[in-house]
C-alpha cells in the first residue's frame, strides 16, 4: 500500500512543532487542528488519484457533515491525527489509521505511530505486523495477570464520568494488574495487537478508530467484539478487544454502557 506515509509523516511532525489551531467539534473535549484537515486531505487525494472508484470514509469530512454510511463498495476509513489532544499538546502518542472494507468486511488496516515511526500493518488472511516483525496477541486467560486499556470519550457530564469510573473501578478490582489511557484508541488497539495489554474497552470512540485496529488485532490472533460480547458493528461506537476469548468475556461482563448513538445516524 503505497499512500506516501513518508510525505504523511513529514506532515504530521512538522505541524506538531508549529503553533497549531485548535477548534473543538462535537463537545469541548472533541479537538480538531489545521493539521487534521490537511493529512486527511492529503491522504483521500492520493488514494482517490489511484481508486478513483472507491469510496471514503473520514473523520473530518465526517464532522464536515458528508455522510458517514459503509455501503458494499470498497471503502477507506481513515483517522487522519488519532490522539489529537496529544498532537495538541505534543504529548507522544499519536497515530494515523487507515482501514479498507470491501462489501463491509474488513481487508487492511495500517496504524502509523507518528512519533516512533512503527507502522503497524495487516491484510486479513496475511498476519499482523509491526515494522514487517509479526505480531501476536497475549494468550493471557486470566483476568488477575491482566493489563487492560481504555480510553475516555468525549462526553464529560457528571452522570456519564460516574459510569466510565464505574467501569473503571469494576475492572481495578477484579482484580487486574492496572487499567491504563493513553490519549490514542488506534495506538492502545496496537497494544493489543502486539501483546503489551491484554484487553481494551471503549464507549465513544468511532469508526475511523477501530476500523484498521480490528484487521490488526484480529491478524494477531485476537479478539474485536461488541460490548454486549456479540460480533463487533463498526458504526456503533463501542468494541471491546483482547488476546483471549475469555478476557474478552469477563470485561464485557463487567460493563455498564455509555450511550454515544451511531456513526451512520449523525
Ligand atoms: C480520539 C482519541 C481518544 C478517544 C476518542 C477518539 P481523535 O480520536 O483516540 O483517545 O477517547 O474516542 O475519537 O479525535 O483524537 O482522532
Amino acid at each position: 500500500l503505497d499512500i506516501g506515509l513518508w510525505y504523511i509523516d513529514v506532515s504530521v511532525m512538522s505541524a506538531v512543532k508549529q503553533e497549531k489551531q485548535v477548534s473543538s467539534k462535537s463537545t469541548p473535549t472533541d479537538l480538531v487542528t489545521e493539521a487534521d484537515h490537511q493529512v486527511e486531505e492529503l491522504i483521500i487525494s492520493t488514494l482517490r488519484e489511484k481508486y478513483p472508484s472507491h469510496g471514503f470514509i473520514g473523520e473530518e469530512s465526517s464532522a464536515a457533515g458528508v455522510t458517514c454510511e459503509l455501503t458494499d463498495d470498497p471503502t477507506w476509513i481513515i483517522d487522519p491525527i488519532d490522539g489529537t489532544c496529544n498532537f495538541v499538546h505534543s504529548f507522544p502518542m499519536v497515530a494515523v489509521s487507515i482501514g479498507f472494507a470491501v462489501r463491509k468486511e474488513l481487508e487492511l488496516g495500517v496504524i502509523y505511530h507518528c512519533f516512533d515511526g512503527t507502522l503497524y500493518t495487516a491484510r486479513k488472511g496475511h498476519g499482523a505486523f509491526c515494522n514487517g516483525v509479526r505480531l501476536q496477541v497475549s494468550k493471557e486467560k486470566d483476568v488477575s495477570k491482566a493489563l487492560i486499556l481504555t480510553e475516555i470519550g468525549a462526553k464529560r457530564d457528571p452522570a456519564t464520568l460516574d459510569i466510565f469510573l464505574g467501569n473503571m473501578k469494576k475492572l481495578l478490582s477484579a482484580p487486574t494488574h492496572g487499567v491504563r489511557i493513553i490519549g490514542s484508541s488506534t495506538l492502545a488497539l496496537c497494544h493489543i495487537a502486539s501483546g503489551a495489554a491484554e484487553a481494551y474497552y471503549q464507549y465513544g470512540l468511532h469508526c475511523w478508530d477501530i476500523a484498521a485496529a480490528a484487521v490488526i488485532i484480529r491478524e494477531a490472533g485476537g479478539y474485536v467484539i461488541d460490548t454486549t460480547g456479540g460480533p463487533l458493528d463498526l458504526m456503533s461506537r463501542r468494541v471491546v478487544a483482547a488476546g483471549t476469548r475469555q478476557i474478552a468475556d469477563y470485561v464485557v461482563k463487567q460493563l455498564q454502557p455509555i450511550n454515544y448513538g451511531r456513526d451512520d445516524l449523525t
